[in-house]
């Protein structure tokens, strides 16, 4: 059902600008997605991500730079581009007035769907929304319209999935269905581009990150390069008022940072942790591999440092 694209080339930007008058959204951005990779736009809200999405096919109009899409310019071949993407926005956009296969029947013929009856019932039953084709879109729950949302997106068996943030405010189950569909996208060479705020899914489901912070890019490397490269070694997660008692054991080369309430410190490796809760009696609530959020954390700026 969700055939192989055969195309080498998907998304190559080069220096792109957009302002929102005084407002630098994205400042001389340069990145590529390879074919069949899945790759993820991570930043905080405001750094440029859908913003950069937009400006891929051709919604939002780039005020500089290169950026093109399977060889296509959005600016000027956006229809070329939109034949061979399925995108699922931030918002889902849904007609709420109308029934699920109402809605996917308009969606079909605007985009020349072949064959669009069975290619809408084929896509309900693989996001189990089959049991729904005839319910009005404003009774669905929020992740069913999320669910209709991907089916949308996949109706024309893009080459380019992009997802601006897929499963934000699901519940864990519907988030966990998701995941298992891209992860089979990325299995047959489709190639994905999506914005997260879940670190998690960012780890899961994605061969490369970039990290943007006011739209510039900050980071980008394979998770497990990133965690390398910025914040090795083993996280303990102390409580807060714990603090004062830790500190005097703490080595001097250990990171140490503030996270709510509580007090984090990252050492090399775990031997370095249980040694610091037998020399100072306190026990952690937690300890745990560095991960991207700990990465993410560093990078954006948001993590309180305590001894940098
Ligand atoms: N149409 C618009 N007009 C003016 N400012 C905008 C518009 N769209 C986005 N912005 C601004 O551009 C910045 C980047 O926004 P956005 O790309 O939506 O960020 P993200 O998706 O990473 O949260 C934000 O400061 C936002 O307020
Ligand atoms: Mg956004």
């Amino acid at each position: 059902m969700i055939s192989k694209p055969n195309s080498t080339v998907a998304v190559d930007a080069r220096k792109v600008t957009k302002r929102f008058g005084e407002l630098v959204a994205l400042n001389e951005l340069s990145l590529a997605v390879d074919s069949g990779q899945c790759v993820g736009l991570l930043g905080p809200n405001g750094a440029g991500k859908s913003t950069f999405i937009g400006c891929l096919y051709g919604s939002v109009e780039r005020s500089e730079g290169d950026l093109r899409v399977f060889g296509f310019d959005p600016a000027r071949e956006a229809r070329r581009i939109k034949e061979r993407i399925g995108v699922v926005p931030q918002e889902n956009a849904l007609d709420e007035e109308l029934t699920v296969r109402e809605n996917m029947r308009l969606y079909a013929r605007f985009q020349g769907v072949k064959d669009p009856f069975r290619r809408i019932e084929e896509l309900l039953e693989h996001m189990s929304l089959s049991h729904k084709r005839h319910a009005q879109i404003r009774s669905l729950s929020g992740g069913m319209k999320r669910r209709l949302t991907f089916v949308r997106a996949l109706l024309s068996d893009p080459e380019l999935l992009i997802l601006d943030e897929p499963t934000t405010g699901l519940d864990p189950t519907v988030r966990h269905l998701l995941w298992d569909k891209v992860l089979s996208y990325r299995q047959v060479g489709k190639t994905v581009l999506v914005t997260t705020h879940y670190m998690h899914e960012a780890e899961l489901l994605c061969d490369r990150v970039i990290i943007l912070n006011h739209g510039v890019q900050v980071a980008v490397g394979s998770p497990k390069e990133l965690i390398e490269k910025e914040t090795p070694g083993f996280v303990g997660i102390f409580e807060a008022d714990q603090k004062s008692t830790l500190k005097i054991h703490l080595d001097s080369n250990w990171h140490c940072f503030m996270q709510g309430r509580q007090y984090c410190v990252r050492a090399p490796q775990i031997e370095h942790l249980i040694a610091l809760q037998a020399a100072s009696g306190v026990m952690a609530i937690q300890m745990r591999p560095a991960n991207l959020e700990d990465v993410y954390l560093k990078l954006t700026g948001e993590e309180l440092g305590e001894n940098e």
